[in-house]
């Protein structure tokens, strides 16, 4: 019999390991045979720990199960899929997940993350194995043919950032991957290292092998430690068996792979910076000219990617570029994992297909907010997203529907707020944002966003309010036009969203009779 509760660092936060450790206990009590087996999370955050049983083949969703609980639900015979008052039926039939479209996380929460095995017993490393014979220029063909765009924000395409490599002379060129997911409602990427890391490695080795690039690093985030076990475990059983290194899977071509671990600031997942840390130097951001597919790390051609856009990968050339693009709307092909994070009753992680609205999304799915009052503003694409008001809830899942709005979808995360939302200290927190992760390296941004806060203060305690708001717009201009990198360019778009969509948060006599804190 097999029992499944996952070691997804959502789950153990919220005592995951105590509800495994005392159902390994109370089965030896009562002489119950079971297998335990740790998978990744669902994504169903709110069910956490979500405890799985296996029958026939069937899983039966459990949850959220703490250690208290296990004694009740063995009495209620859950070992044999029988009801009880956390019982949800079929996990897969539970309407959050029914819905879902999962290509890049197909396996996350079925497999056990440290197991080869089980990773090619679900159709792990075919992609690779289609790859192999190829020629570069095809694999990267096949990439571009897809659609993908890159995962980590930015969206742009895949293809032709390999395709730029891939034509770069060089003996030795790289592949780096980016996880260092910094921004705020996001954990897509921390899901699937910890979940399903060898559809990283697999994705980061095609991309070696379509490029030239004999050697890979992944850059995490140091807050990552379980990731860390994860994709080190998965990384040392591809290389026994070959999957990994100078002769992988006896095919003559070349890739090796590490985990290096993050410096801990928000720049240091702009592309630039990370590079910078990762040759042990302070994250600042460089200039562009040279890109980083030119001159990338050590000054040699760099594919540097997302998780999620390297973890694409495998299942196009899997099912084929056809296949994957199929799925989308517009120039957005194929499907975004969507983190719902924030005041939301049913946080978690939804992987769809591009054009879904914003509020199916955020109602479907999400149920609304955890408080149950209305929700008021929503922040998608991080730090550095806007603002949106209800009035853009029917705006599609897309990444040029949201451009259209000035907003970005980025990578994916949204943050929820009902109507006890203070939007003026949402501002505030934004260009404060802004400041203390800024770089220095250049002065819209170092000075400006101190400057910014400022202002801000000043404009909220009503002190010229007019004149305070024309000088928060004019230095949002400069922010805008005269910042090095997107986060002195991209801080306006949350701080002037809740200008625009909000003034009433920004004027004192409201803000001051409001109960808001
Ligand atoms: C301030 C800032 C922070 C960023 N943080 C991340 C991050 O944590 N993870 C990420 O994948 N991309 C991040 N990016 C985007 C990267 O610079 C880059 O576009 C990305 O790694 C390229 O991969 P992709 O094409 O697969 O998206 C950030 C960009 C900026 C400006
Ligand atoms: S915009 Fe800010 S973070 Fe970006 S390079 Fe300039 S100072 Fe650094």
């Amino acid at each position: 019999m097999k029992i499944y509760v996952s070691r997804d660092a959502a789950a153990l936060g919220v005592g995951a390991d105590q509800t495994a450790q005392a159902i390994a206990a109370e089965a030896k009590r009562r002489a119950i045979d079971i297998e335990l087996v740790r998978n990744g999370s669902r994504g169903l955050l709110w069910l956490e720990p979500l405890v799985e049983v296996d029958i026939d083949g069937t899983r039966l969703a459990y949850g959220p199960v703490q250690a208290g609980d296990v004694p009740d639900l063995f009495d209620a015979g859950f070992a044999q899929g029988k009801p009880h008052a956390l019982f949800h039926g079929a996990t897969e039939q539970i309407p959050y997940f029914k819905k879902q479209q999962r290509l890049t996380f197909a396996r996350v929460g079925i497999t056990d993350p440290r197991s080869l095995a089980d990773y090619l017993a679900h159709g792990g490393y075919r992609g690779l194995a289609n790859a192999l014979p190829l020629r570069g220029a095809d694999i990267v063909a096949r990439v571009t043919a897809s659609g993908l765009r890159g995962r980590g924000g930015a969206a742009f395409p895949a293809g032709i950032k390999w395709k730029t490599v891939l034509g770069a002379e060089n003996a030795q060129k790289y592949i780096v991957c980016n996880a260092d997911e910094g921004d705020s409602g996001t954990f897509s990427d921390r899901m699937l290292m910890e979940g399903d890391p060898f559809v990283l490695i697999e994705g980061m080795t095609i991309a070696g092998i379509a490029t030239g690039a004999s050697r890979g690093y992944i850059y995490l985030r140091w807050e990552y430690p379980q990731a860390k076990l994860a994709l080190e475990a998965a990384i040392a059983a591809a290389r026994a068996d070959s999957y990994l290194g100078q002769n992988i899977r006896g095919s003559g071509k070349a890739f090796e792979l590490e985990v290096r671990m993050g410096a801990g600031a928000y720049i240091c997942g702009e592309e630039t910076s990370l590079l910078e840390s990762l040759e042990g130097k302070r994250g600042q951001v460089r200039f562009k000219p040279p890109l980083p597919a030119l001159q990338g790390l050590w000054a040699k051609p760099t594919v540097i990617n997302n998780v999620i856009t390297f973890a694409s990968v495998p299942i196009i050339l899997d099912r084929g570029a056809e296949f994957y693009q199929h799925f989308g709307m517009g120039r957005s092909r194929g499907t975004l994992p969507m983190q719902l994070a924030g005041n939301i009753k049913h946080g978690g992680l939804v992987e769809i297909a591009f054009g879904m609205t914003l509020r199916e999304l955020l109602y479907d799915f999400g149920g609304g907010s955890h408080s149950g009052r209305p929700i008021r503003a929503v922040q998608v694409g991080g730090p550095l997203g806007a603002y949106l008001p209800e009035s853009q809830f029917d705006t599609p899942l897309d990444y040029e529907a949201f451009a259209a709005i000035k907003g970005m979808l980025g990578h994916g995360g949204i943050v929820v707020f009902d109507d006890s939302v203070d939007m003026a200290a949402q501002a505030r927190y934004a260009m404060e944002f802004c400041a203390i992760e800024s770089c220095g390296k250049c002065t819209p941004c170092r000075i400006g966003s101190i400057r910014g806060v400022e202002v801000i203060d000043r404009l909220v305690a009503g002190e010229d309010a007019a004149k305070q708001e024309t000088i928060l717009r004019d230095l949002c201009e400069t922010l805008t036009y005269g910042s090095l990198c997107a986060l002195g360019g991209l801080t306006p778009y949350p701080v002037i969203s809740a200008l625009n969509h909000f003034p009433e948060d920004f004027v004192k006599p409201i803000r001051a009779s409001s109960a808001v804190g």
